[in-house]
């Protein structure tokens, strides 16, 4: 079977003095999640649509479905955890609760609820490719040259920007490999692998690339809730 997480679960820090969690927030008159929610309804492989957000926020994500007609059986609104890592196996957890035989056949997209922009082709792209590949990341090929430096002052290494990637979401698991190697990890190794397609690589697990867009921003800060509501016009005036 073929589930959607939607993480939602952080407090949104970098956006600075706002009233709430950044996928909150409007643009063009809907919460940046609406819109996320929206493009994964739009496709209709998915079992279950399952949001993670912080605990004193399920109840205004329930809200908002219903005010946006979107309070559909398939979505399901679950408490998400301490980190974005803690976040998918919440997810998974939740999904084990109704399906307790996990095989190859079962998968997760999981998606940044602050991506707004994702497209009907990625989400597809990620399903098609997660049947075959335990994992899968969406990722565009680096437009600047990135440079690397291990002490923050000088650069130790230029690597070959055609070889260089910017990782974008959705990352798509295999559901019971995910687990068992997110549980092998010591603690020390969770604070660091911050990103679960790292796990995977870091693991000696293959990770197919799915071709993402640069339009595929994730609203981290002011200047890019600025960018978004642009992009957004922009969509509006074609
Ligand atoms: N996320 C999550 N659970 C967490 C932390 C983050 O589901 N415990 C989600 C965020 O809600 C967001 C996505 O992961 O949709 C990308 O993370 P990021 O942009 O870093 O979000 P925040 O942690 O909210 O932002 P900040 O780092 O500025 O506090």
């Amino acid at each position: 079977m073929i589930y959607a997480g939607i993480l939602a679960g952080g407090k949104g820090t970098r956006m600075g003095n706002v009233p709430m969690p950044k996928q909150f927030l409007l643009l063009n008159e809907k919460p940046i999640i609406v819109h996320t929610i929206e493009k994964f309804i739009l496709n209709n492989q998915f079992e279950k649509i399952i949001i993670a957000t912080p605990k004193e926020w399920i109840n205004h994500t329930l809200d908002i479905l219903k005010k946006y007609k979107i309070n559909l059986p398939q979505v399901e609104v679950i408490e998400g955890g301490s980190d974005r890592n803690e976040t998918i196996m919440s997810i998974i957890n939740y999904i084990e609760g109704l399906n307790n035989n996990l095989s190859d056949n079962d998968i997760l997209v999981t998606h940044d609820a602050v991506r707004p922009f994702l497209t009907h082709r990625i989400i597809q792209e990620n399903i098609e490719q997660g049947l075959k590949h335990s994992a899968v990341d969406t990722a565009i090929s680096a437009i600047d040259t990135i440079v690397q430096s291990e002490d923050n002052e000088f650069i130790s290494n230029i690597p070959r920007r055609n070889q260089m990637y910017q990782g974008q979401t959705p990352q798509t698991f295999h559901i019971a490999k995910l687990k068992e190697l997110y549980n092998s990890l010591t603690n020390g190794e969770k604070e660091v692998l911050t990103d679960a397609c790292k796990i995977f690589s870091i693991k000696g697990e293959k990770v197919k690339i799915v071709e993402g867009e640069i339009f595929n921003i994730k609203v981290t800060t002011p200047y890019d809730l600025n960018v978004a509501n642009a992009i957004i016009k922009g969509s509006l005036d074609k």
